[in-house]
């Protein structure tokens, strides 16, 4: 009877470290995924180990090339963290736009807020502690939204792509991850396989869809939200 419940005990401890630990808390709802992002906060962005000439030549620069031909592009960042996108994005010379960060950590907005002091555009910087899903902005209000390493932590990553894509203008840039290999797996039913994947952009009003391997463990899908009506018997939600 001991063995038994003490195999139940490291069962249990085991199944614990699966979804706090190496899932996030990913299965276990909002509450406790942002509750674990409120706590690693502070050291998450030196967990992540970001490489700021990486983020510049794989996102800012890109992405600034991307809206190069609109005047003070408006860009969302959908679940934002400690605000990278932003980071790599206003440093380029080619960007003039502003930045608004939306998270639903209070905490990691604060400490993108303190990673951010340095940048010399404090009026180009939002903070918005917001769910991806509903987001409290208007349709068609931004030249380009991004998600990053985000969708498989969001309670419904086909609501939250169908609100990037709501506030996003037809002709607007779309920047999005999708988490793939080994670490995939500790995400049962929260991540897309890479055809998975590129079904689901099929179905959204995108042209121009490039999806290419990205930093560990993540495919980085670049599009443009079509000018003309949503394709029929598009599912988002
Ligand atoms: C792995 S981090 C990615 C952060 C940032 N995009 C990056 O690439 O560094 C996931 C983020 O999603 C946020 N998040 C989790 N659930 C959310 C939700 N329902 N709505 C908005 N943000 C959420 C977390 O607070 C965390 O900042």
């Amino acid at each position: 009877m001991p063995a038994i419940l003490a195999l139940l005990l490291i069962a249990l401890a085991l199944l614990l470290y699966w979804e706090l630990v190496l899932a996030e808390g990913a299965h276990l709802g909002a509450r406790v995924v942002v509750w674990l992002y409120d706590l690693v906060a502070p050291r998450y962005d030196r967990l992540k180990k970001f490489d700021p000439e990486v983020e510049a030549t794989t996102l800012g620069l890109p992405l600034a090339m991307a809206l190069a031909e609109v005047e003070a592009p408006r860009v969302l960042d959908v679940a934002c963290g400690t605000g990278r996108l932003a980071r790599a994005l206003l440093p380029q010379v080619a960007f003039d736009g502003c930045v608004i960060n939306a998270d639903l950590s209070a905490r990691m907005l604060r400490c993108g807020l303190a990673a951010t002091d340095g940048l010399e555009a404090p009026d180009r910087l939002a903070w918005l502690r917001a769910a991806a899903a509903p987001l409290p902005l208007a349709p068609a209000s931004f030249d380009a939204v991004a998600c990053l390493e985000a969708l498989e932590f969001l309670p419904s990553a086909r609501a939250a792509l169908g609100e990037c894509m709501r506030v996003l203008r037809p002709g607007g840039v779309l920047l999005l991850t999708n988490r793939v290999g080994l670490d995939a797996w500790v995400l049962p039913g929260k991540t897309f396989s890479r055809a998975a994947f590129r079904r689901l952009l099929s179905e959204l009003p995108l042209e121009a869809v490039v999806v290419q391997r990205w930093q560990m463990g993540y495919d980085l899908a670049w599009a443009r939200k079509t000018a003309g009506e949503p394709k029929q018997g598009l599912v988002v939600r």
